[in-house]
């Protein structure tokens, strides 16, 4: 065992663990965030993701001593009460079926529109080709991407109205 330091949602956390556990064990059974799903544990499926330095990353297979920067995951999105656009976006378009996947499309969705802020339908099925879903969301996704899109642009041109005032 050892301790590692961690920072999760701009929170620090020191676990006692064995340094090879998988991330995704430690921020379930340790953190209790239980935002990250166990889908295939093999890096496979997306359902694990988490965002770390701005790359969607698989938890089931991130060992907890390699990991170096700041980790978000699902409860790290909203900002205090308000939900992040592509949260609103996925409650507008009524995305999820099982839910079980949606960890995984939502911050695979947020990865993709923050460097890619405006996709083409094209840019977002290859974006988010990684995300597998065995309820078959992938139309919903697809709009609820687009929605986020149009969501996160407004944002920007607000804030950007606000500094001008
Ligand atoms: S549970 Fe991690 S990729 Fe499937
Ligand atoms: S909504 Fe059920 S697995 Fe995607």
């Amino acid at each position: 065992m050892s301790r590692i330091q961690l920072t999760v949602n701009a929170k620090r956390h020191t676990v006692d663990v064995d340094p090879s556990t998988p991330l995704l064990y430690v921020l379930r059974n340790d953190l209790d965030l239980h935002g990250p799903r166990f889908g295939c544990g093999l890096g496979q499926c997306g359902a694990c993701t988490v965002i770390i330095k701005g790359a969607a990353v698989r938890s089931c297979v991130m060992p907890v001593s390699a990991v170096k920067s700041e980790i978000t995951t699902l409860e790290g999105l909203a900002s205090g009460t308000e939900l992040h656009p592509v949260q609103k976006a996925w409650i507008a378009e009524q995305a999820p079926q099982c839910g079980f996947c949606q960890n995984g499309q939502i911050l695979t969705a947020k990865v993709l529109l923050d460097k890619n802020p405006n996709p083409s339908d094209d840019e977002i099925r290859r974006g988010m080709a990684g995300a597998l879903c065995r309820c078959m969301t992938y139309y919903k996704v697809q709009a609820a991407v687009k929605r986020a899109s149009g969501l996160m642009r407004e944002a920007r041109r607000e804030v950007k109205r606000e500094a001008a005032r």
